[in-house]
């Protein structure tokens, strides 16, 4: 199990904090991904890191980007990449993700690539397809990396309050594993009330978490939820 806290342009709970709270919880992987200003705080305190972002380039004139290098000079163990917010807020594209998450496994970073469908896929009955076209991208650039992680977010779920049923995840998540064999976090309004749940289903291997991994109780309850299913 993984439990990973996404805590996008916020300034997340203090790293010494939470690195307190989930000391000793074993059966759960936990991970961070703090905006860039923390990450440092993050690594000191102990706290599995990864950065939201990455490039592909080691370095070069890309003005607001990161490269792998800069991230392991900091300690940094991995990144997302993908995000829906990343692809629907500032273009990035199957291609582009797919070099991010190539070039950082590449570097030795640990990636958590992220897919997921909108709300008008969905209701076109195209949720597969657009499945398909995203995980196929990131595998045939990374394969099924051991550093690799896939995270089934539903658009229409990130920040909505509105989480997938445990069935729908479920199914999203067999789908993508017939297509890359990795490890499947379900994203999407997941809160300590409708993690277990969620993450008793079989193909669901963990989950990434936004607004409520900004509080420590309701992170670390989560975390608690994941160790409890599959220690
Ligand atoms: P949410 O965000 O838990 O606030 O819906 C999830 C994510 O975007 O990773």
């Amino acid at each position: 199990m993984i439990v990973a806290g996404n805590w996008k342009m916020f300034a997340g709970p203090d790293p010494r904090a939470l690195a307190e709270e989930l000391a000793g919880l074993g059966g759960v992987e936990t991970i961070v991904c703090p905006p860039y200003t923390a990450l440092a705080a993050c690594v000191a305190a102990g706290l599995t890191t990864y950065a939201q972002n990455v490039h592909w380039a080691d370095e070069g004139a890309y003005t607001g980007e990161i490269s792998p290098p800069l991230l392991l000079a900091l300690g940094v163990h991995g990144s997302l990449v993908g995000h829906s917010e990343r692809r629907h807020h500032f273009g990035e594209t199957d291609e582009g993700v797919a070099r991010r998450a190539s070039a950082a496994l590449a570097a030795g970073l640990g990636v958590i690539a992220c897919v997921g469908e909108t709300q008008e896929e969905r209701d076109e009955g195209a949720t597969e397809t657009v499945l398909r076209i995203q995980v196929d991208a990131i595998r045939d650039a990374c394969g099924a990396n051991e550093r690799l992680v896939v995270a089934y977010e539903p658009v229409w779920a990130i920040g909505t309050g509105r989480t997938a049923t445990p069935e729908t995840a479920q199914e999203a998540h067999a789908l993508i594993k017939t297509l890359l064999d990795r490890p499947v976090l379900y994203g999407g309004s997941v809160k300590p009330e409708n993690a277990a749940e969620l993450l008793e289903q079989p193909d669901v291997d963990g989950a990434l978490v936004g607004g409520a991994s900004l509080d420590v109780d309701s992170f670390a309850s989560i975390c608690e939820a994941a160790a409890r299913i599959r220690s």
